[in-house]
């Protein structure tokens, strides 16, 4: 038996060992099939074999260093120089390349912070202003940072409410941010109204294309009305854009781009007295893959504009096609999905519970994201899935048959704790029942993640009885008492 806990004293066979890789893939999710509806970008076998090639051709070579490897710090720049371009940036605008949108985000939080302590006009507790549906690498840059969110509602279609934002803008303000779109629903925020007030308060304004930076310059090529959200306005002072997702790269890659130097300066980090040798980093890593850069580099080249407007419109047919599907199933209701490939959907029928729907759909094969506040499901829509839409659609339209019918798969399976962990109102609950499981799963023994302890604390245990109990006003004093907190809090 093999020992799974040491390095084997001696090497084992390489075609076992990639035998025995390839079999732990079988209980992966099934993307290639187009059954998987996030976490894969997927533009073809002819294109992924090729960007194998290309990302192992500098598979050792490390992006740290730029005098070591030129070839690197070129393909770096041109990467930068045409995602500028793509998004309408001037010669003026400049940036790097990352890791992914996390680190893209990580570094303009990182950016903001810095340039306003240079400004004298860094606050005691900085804060970002943003909508509730920004993605949660901004709270983990807050939390890395020494900054805190402020977040601001959104409207009805899931668009950050322009006039709350005003609001919160205040002398703790170091950077407001919004996105194109955001990863929920789907939605592009009012980036024009948001980068006018940005400008007038002289604070820096990020827009996070992460998801829409590679796929909505195409998709207004191709006469989808998009609204404007990239550096044609005057307002906008850093973007994100990563070519691992629509930018059809490998896996490791996006680009932080800022309106000029004045602002990426601040991004950079340099320590003069290290024996080591000076030592000067770009961006959160140090060593770079050389292959993250080469790949990107090589899909913006091989798939052109042309390809890449293919790519999307396939992806937007495809979505359309989706939508179209959902709208003749009863019980189902379409939520925001209005300007990309990301198509979500609830409930709008009470004997349907959505997450139950989900559980039928994950029998089936199919893997859906659940979210909630409201509960939905969400599609990030790909070219590939274009094939399967009519088959999913009916699995759905069977699935919803089936929840209706049998009222107790809502508290059967992973439906019973989405709608339970949903109901929890004080979410700092929620927060450490997770973290036990992040530790359960990164323990000693760590292994197959187990949800279903999630929820069954103490904390989470007398909140759930007092909502048995006394119902929604137990859940509108739950929830009263934790904004008066959080107020508290943020004084
Ligand atoms: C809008 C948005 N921003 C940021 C990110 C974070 O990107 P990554 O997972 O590459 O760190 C995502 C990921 O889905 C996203 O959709």
């Amino acid at each position: 038996m093999m020992d799974y806990g040491t390095i084997p004293k001696e090497g084992i066979d390489k075609e076992q060992l990639l035998e025995e890789m390839r079999s732990y893939r079988e209980s992966d999710a099934d993307w290639r099939a187009g059954r998987t509806w996030s976490l894969v970008y997927y533009a073809g076998d002819e294109h992924y074999e090729f960007l194998k090639e290309a990302y192992t051709l500098f598979f050792s070579e490390n992006g740290l260093n730029p005098m070591a490897f030129k070839s690197l710090k070129r393909m770096e720049g041109e990467v930068v120089r045409m995602a500028a371009s793509m998004l309408h940036g001037d010669r003026q605008v400049v940036g790097t390349m990352t890791s992914g949108g996390t680190e893209s985000i990580l570094m303009a939080v990182k950016a903001a912070r810095e340039r306003a302590k240079i400004l004298k006009r860094l606050p005691l507790r900085p804060e970002i202003v943003a909508p509730r549906t920004i993605h949660p690498a901004f709270s983990k840059a807050a939390h890395y940072f020494g900054a805190r969110m402020r977040y601001v509602p959104v409207d009805e279609q899931f668009r950050a409410d322009v006039d709350a934002l005003r609001e919160a803008i205040g002398p703790r303000t170091m950077l407001v941010a919004a996105s194109a779109p955001q990863y929920p629903h789907g939605m592009i925020d009012p980036i024009e109204e948001i980068a006018t007030i940005a400008k007038e308060r002289e604070i820096p304004f990020h827009v996070d294309a992460c998801f829409g930076g590679f796929l909505l310059p195409w998709v207004e090529e191709l006469g989808y009305p998009i609204p404007v959200f990239d550096f044609r306005i005057d307002g906008v002072t850093s973007m994100s854009a990563d070519c691992h997702k629509y930018g059809f790269a490998a896996k490791g890659a996006s680009v932080v781009l800022y309106r000029n130097m004045d602002y990426l300066r601040h991004q950079f980090f340099v320590e003069a007295d290290f024996p080591g040798g000076i030592y000067a980093s770009p961006t959160m890593a140090g060593t770079r893959p050389g292959g993250a850069i080469a790949a990107a580099w090589a899909a913006m080249k091989a798939l052109g504009r042309d390809g890449y407007r293919e790519l999307a419109r396939r992806a937007m047919d495809a979505a359309d096609d989706l939508k179209r599907h959902l709208q003749t199933i009863d019980g189902l209701e379409i939520l925001g999905s209005e300007h990309t490939t990301i198509v979500t959907f609830g409930s709008c029928d009470e004997a349907v519970d959505i997450y139950a729907v989900a559980d039928q759909m994950q029998q089936n094969g199919w893997a859906l994201d659940r979210q909630h506040k409201p509960a939905c499901l969400h599609c990030t829509v790909n070219a590939h899935n274009g094939p399967i839409i009519d088959d999913f659609s009916d699995d759905l339209q069977r699935a919803v048959k089936r929840v209706r019918q049998n009222p107790e798969l809502a508290s059967q399976g992973e439906a019973a704790m989405y709608g339970m962990m949903a109901k929890i109102p004080v979410r700092s609950a929620v927060e450490m029942s997770v973290r036990k499981v992040m530790e359960q799963l990164y323990g000693p023994d760590g292994g197959d993640l187990d949800l279903s302890s999630i929820g069954d604390d103490e904390d989470s245990d007398w909140m759930l009885r007092l909502v048995d109990r006394y119902g929604d006003q137990a859940l509108k004093w739950l929830e009263k008492a934790t904004d008066w907190w959080s107020g508290v809090r943020r004084k």
